[in-house]
């Protein structure tokens, strides 16, 4: 299988080819979503919450991006690397936006960045392309603002919000972003989104109308056996299955079933 980049990602638009993206956050996941076929694989800022434990993704910084980025990139082969840019490292100014992505595609294992926000970030975008970087752009329910939100809200069910996604993504692309990421909005305005520009669009939590779809692995894989919000479809109950094992270790261990001779040296 020849390496993905983002003319292979955008030509899938054209071809009618669903996108596939799968979140990484470490080599032995990422190595298994590349080996599976993923087109791109997202170390997402989601790593605050999944793999730090935080109730948000604001505390992420850029050093832990490109700490995990590397580590992905490491594990991957033929799909495309993109890394998640953090709460703040970009909203600050144009320059901080060029300094925090550069430092991911030279230390953080990224072959384009990802950035939250629409109209507002289009500029940014439009100089990160100049400079080389490719941009996912992520329009919709963007966590990094969830307390502006008050929650992690659905959007775009209002007028208002619908034209702030539609005009966002629009920017975007215009600005050059290679694809763009809707989170939880309607399915229809997916669609008019998908149709308005174009990009692959990859949604999550926004129904079937995209070009391409997203899960973050610890929902996919069945992780949590309690978090299970509506577009999660889990294809794995990884979360029960390790607790047993682990259950069934402690047990032999303490029972003195482990290890057998044959799992000790003479
Ligand atoms: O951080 C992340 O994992 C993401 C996906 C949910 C799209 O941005």
């Amino acid at each position: 299988m020849a390496k993905i980049t983002t003319a292979t990602i955008r030509q899938k638009k054209a071809t009618r080819e669903k996108v596939v993206v799968l979140t990484a956050y470490d080599v032995a996941f990422a190595r298994l979503a590349d080996k599976a076929g993923a087109d791109i694989v997202l170390v997402g800022d989601t790593l605050g919450m999944v793999v730090q434990g935080n109730t948000s993704t604001l505390p992420v910084t850029v050093e832990e991006m490109a700490y995990h980025g590397r580590m992905v990139a490491r594990g991957v082969q033929n799909a495309h690397v993109v890394v998640d840019l953090p709460f703040m490292s970009y909203q600050a100014s144009i320059e901080d936006g060029l300094r925090s992505a550069g430092h991911l595609m030279k230390q953080g294992g990224a072959e384009s960045v990802k950035l939250e926000g629409g109209e507002e970030v289009a500029e940014l975008v439009a100089r990160l392309v100049r400079a080389g970087i490719p941009v996912m752009g992520h329009v919709g329910m963007t966590p990094q603002s969830v307390h502006q939100y008050g929650g992690f809200k659905t959007q775009g069910r209002t007028e208002d919000q619908r034209q702030r996604i539609l005009a966002g993504a629009e920017a975007l692309a215009q600005a050059g972003a290679y694809a763009i990421v809707l989170e939880a909005m309607p399915s229809p305005v997916a669609v008019e989104v998908t149709q308005a520009v174009p990009v692959p669009t990859i949604g999550i939590g926004a129904g079937p109308g995209c070009d391409g779809q997203v899960l973050v692995m610890h929902d996919l894989l069945g992780m949590d056996p309690v978090w299970q919000p509506r577009f999660v479809r889990r294809y794995a109950e990884l979360g029960k299955e390790i607790e047993r094992a682990f259950g069934a270790y402690a047990a032999d261990v303490r029972a003195g079933r482990f290890p057998s001779s044959n799992e000790s040296y003479d």
